[in-house]
């Protein structure tokens, strides 16, 4: 069942503001997950966090990502990669808005044209910076979440692949 709930007020104890609509989430979830690990930043709430990867970076700031040392064996390799892209579970969002009003741009944007946390299933990347790596701890520049953050899955980037010099998001460009 989707019946729409679109907001009529800023009211805090909701959660939504105006302009943001949510559904009712599916009755059942057609997945299971295994977290691999925990990521360790400095960031205990949203505003102290960099809004994104770019910020993330530009900071400087380095992350731990704690890869629960069951999956030791599934490393060796990365330590040889300069970056990696990062999947996490923001477990701090909620996942049944549709539109949502980001606050930097004050209007209602659909939820699969951003890079907001909030989503059905809020998996988060980030292309990070490899530093160092510590038997199963990983130094990293680039992220972006609240210390505590689950981890979902570790990647190579591969620069001949991933990068795409002409893409672009063109309601982002061309906005006012
Ligand atoms: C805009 S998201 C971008 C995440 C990722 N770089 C991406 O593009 O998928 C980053 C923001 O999510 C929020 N956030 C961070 N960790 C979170 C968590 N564990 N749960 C919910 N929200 C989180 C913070 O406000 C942070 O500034």
């Amino acid at each position: 069942m989707t019946s729409d709930t679109t907001s009529q007020s800023n009211d805090p104890a909701s959660g939504i503001r105006d302009g943001e609509v949510a559904v009712a989430l599916p009755d059942h979830f057609d997945a299971q997950l295994y977290f691999i690990g925990r990521i360790r930043t400095p960031w205990k709430t949203r505003s102290e966090c960099p809004k994104n990867a770019r910020q993330a970076r530009e900071s400087g700031t380095v992350c731990t990502i704690e890869v629960d040392p069951r999956w030791q064996q599934a490393l060796p390799g990365v330590e040889t990669c300069s970056h990696l892209i990062v999947l996490y579970w923001m477990d701090r969002a909620r996942r049944d808005l549709v539109v949502q009003v980001p606050a930097q741009y004050g209007s209602g944007k659909p939820t699969f044209s951003l890079r907001s946390p909030v989503r059905p299933n809020p998996i988060a990347l980030s292309v990070v910076e490899l530093r160092k790596v510590e038997g199963s701890t990983l130094h990293v520049v680039g992220l972006d979440c609240l210390d505590g953050t689950p981890l979902v899955d570790i990647k190579p980037y591969f620069s001949s692949t991933d990068s795409i010099a002409d893409a672009r998001v063109g309601w982002h460009a061309d906005r006012r």
